[in-house]
């Protein structure tokens, strides 16, 4: 049974029979391409923020399947959006989001669109507030490519990277904080943790005191691990977390108590210089441990070369199979 897309925008919207039906296709179209499948079809790309491998892997994966994409990344060469409502627009942004998304929707069959967590106020981030107000503009199918709190593309293609590398579903997936020179948003950490759990893992949350995740976000966990058989456990302490892992997938993510002090972050983080992987965070795992990480990374800050140029890295085919399963999202939603 195939299922059809009405969006993409959580994992959580969908059943575990819908995921792996997106996933048997994905391997199906590796084997069997249908380069005109999506001949006609153009797909509209809207970048509030940075991209390298979602921007590239979706515009690759359209033209793979004979469609089209237009990009607009809004103040660099294209007018500047405003998101706010009800603000007098007398600043940088000479349209609004109200008009602008609408009118981009009109040309296109379906819309991805990127809008990162604004990093201060933790409800509104939650609820993600202003991706759901974009979308709402648009009367087309819409993929979620980011948003302040999920990142479905991810953790599909990292949900694909774990049967590629044939890790069994009950093993122990570590989802650990890692250092960064600033707070980056909860959209991965939240995804991943999401995914792990509906995937059956024993998901084990590492992070220092202060970098907590959310307590929807690990609500929503525990309900798919209810669902899957798995479970969820949350620690500060390495050795335990770490021990007999499968996976450690490490990420960068800003403190949570407070959310949005970047004062007080910095000077948490600045202790914290030793949430660094290396080699010896494997010493009491599997001997079959991977590492995972969603890319990109600082090499030396938050990950080791050692681990990320050895043998347990999949991050390059975690990045490979973005697009990958994204042609099966784009197939699903569009032919
Ligand atoms: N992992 C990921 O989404 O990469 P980009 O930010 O480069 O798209």
């Amino acid at each position: 049974m195939s299922y059809s897309l009405k969006n993409f925008l959580d994992l959580a919207d969908l059943s575990v029979e819908a995921i792996r039906d997106l996933l048997a296709l994905s391997d199906h179209l590796q084997r069997k391409p249908e380069p005109r499948v999506l001949a006609g079809k153009i797909l509209g790309l809207v970048f509030m923020n940075p991209s390298l491998r979602t921007l590239a892997s979706f515009q690759s994966g359209m033209a793979r399947l004979g469609g089209n994409t237009f990009v607009i990344t809004p103040g660099q060469g294209t007018w500047e959006l405003e998101t706010r409502l009800g603000v007098r627009m007398d600043g940088a942004a000479a349209e609004h989001v109200r008009e602008g998304l609408p009118t981009l929707a009109s040309y296109c069959d379906a819309v991805g669109v990127r809008s990162f967590a604004e990093g201060h106020d933790l409800a509104k981030d939650l609820a993600d507030e202003k991706f759901r107000t974009m979308t709402q503009l648009m009367k087309k199918p819409v993929i979620n490519l980011e948003s302040a709190i999920n990142h479905p593309c991810q953790a599909l293609a990292d949900w694909k990277t774990l049967d590629d590398l044939l890790v069994a579903p009950q093993s122990k997936f570590v989802l650990s904080w890692v250092n960064h020179p600033r707070a980056l948003p909860l959209a991965v950490p939240a995804a991943t943790v999401h995914m792990a759990a509906l995937r059956g893992h024993e998901v084990v949350v590492l992070r220092p005191d202060g970098y907590a995740l959310p307590d929807p976000v690990m609500e929503k966990a525990r309900k798919a691990a209810t669902l899957s058989g798995g479970s969820i456990t949350e620690t500060s302490d390495r050795a335990t977390a770490l021990k007999g892992a499968q996976v450690l997938y490490a990420k960068e993510w800003g403190a949570t108590s407070p959310y949005g002090d970047s004062d007080h972050d910095q000077a948490l983080r600045h202790n914290l210089q030793d949430w660094q992987v290396d080699e010896s965070w494997f010493n009491t795992a599997a001997s079959t441990a991977h590492f995972m990480h969603c890319l990109p990374v600082r090499r030396n800050v938050a990950v080791a070369d050692q681990v990320l140029d050895g043998p347990r890295s999949a991050v390059l085919r975690e990045s490979h199979n973005r697009l990958v399963v994204q042609m099966a999202v784009l197939h699903r939603l569009l032919a």
